[in-house]
């Protein structure tokens, strides 16, 4: 059955309880006009499974105690895009205004909060050992997502070379395994670089257990996602995990206009945790 079929078969009711659906327990904002993504991203994953209506596979997905068919909904409606180094501005920002002034610190806390498979705080790692000096070997980064696959995919922190910058930057090799035999063609995040990080599945809409606070939290292409008024509570409880002066930076597409917040805009998408009582601008 074509995708288009799947979705005559199911009605608008199975769109809208999909809809209902995918917003609860992920705050995807799946509002009108967004028929064809749902039988486009859905269609696959439903004839894998023989269900021929989208009211019987919301059926299943919320039946299904083991968290699997969630992770195969988020999935298949979201996208899972993500690269090394992406929107490099913010990795400048860190070297020229936050490392500096990050220099006297001890056990720097980073959160990569919609982390993918793992590029991103990879990333952040190894900008970190390699520009920071001392202080980057002893920072700790919190990498979440909520899809436990993408997440078992980052933490082998394995991927074929295209994935990096061509050429290769020397600076770069030194924090990666070059794949022989069979792994020819692929590189793997050396061990000192995957002990800085912890994978963990979050909701960001769900309340967060208690944490310690972040010098920076990166949330980069998921706030894309939700409806304004879950952008302000998503970024409300972030910004109260930041340290006074810590950073929140947001995807460049995303912005954060409308949003009410307590966080001073720095540049493009990047914003700040104000200093009670100083005028420190660093
Ligand atoms: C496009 S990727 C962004 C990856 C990376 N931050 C970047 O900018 O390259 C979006 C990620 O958000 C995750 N995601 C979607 N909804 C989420 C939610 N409610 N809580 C946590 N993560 C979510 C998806 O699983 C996906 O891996």
């Amino acid at each position: 059955m074509s995708d288009m079929a799947t979705l005559r078969e199911s009605g608008a009711s199975g769109i809208q309880q999909l809809a209902r659906l995918a917003y609860e327990q992920f705050g995807l904002d799946l509002r009108e006009g967004k028929e064809g993504l749902i039988s486009s991203r859905l269609g696959k994953p439903m004839r894998a499974r023989g269900i021929e209506s989208l009211e019987k596979y919301c059926a299943f997905v919320q039946a299904d105690r083991s968290g699997e068919a969630l992770t195969e909904l988020i999935d298949a409606l979201t996208t899972n895009h993500t690269s090394f180094f992406r929107e490099s501005k913010h990795f400048d920002f860190l070297q020229e205004v936050a490392f500096p002034a990050w220099r006297r610190l001890r056990n720097i806390q980073i959160w990569s909060a919609a982390c993918s498979s793992g590029e991103e705080p990879y990333s952040l790692a190894m900008t970190m050992l390699e520009h920071l000096g001392p202080e980057g070997a002893g920072a700790q980064i919190l990498a979440t997502d909520i899809s436990t696959r993408v997440l078992l995919t980052a933490a082998k922190g394995l991927y074929p070379e295209d994935s990096f910058p061509k050429p290769l930057p020397g600076w770069l090799t030194k924090y990666l395994l070059r794949g022989r035999g069979s792994f020819e063609g692929w590189f793997q995040v050396k061990p000192n670089v995957r002990r800085m990080i912890q994978f963990e599945q979050v909701n960001l809409i769900r309340p967060i257990p208690t944490r310690p606070l972040f010098a920076a939290i990166f949330c980069r292409n998921v706030m894309i996602y939700f409806d304004r008024a879950t952008q302000e509570q998503v970024v409300n409880r972030l910004a109260a995990f930041l340290e006074p002066g810590g950073y929140l930076f947001v995807g460049h597409s995303e912005s954060l206009s409308g949003v009410r917040h307590s966080l001073e805009y720095v540049r493009p998408a990047t914003y700040r945790k104000p200093r009670v009582g100083a005028g420190d601008k660093s």
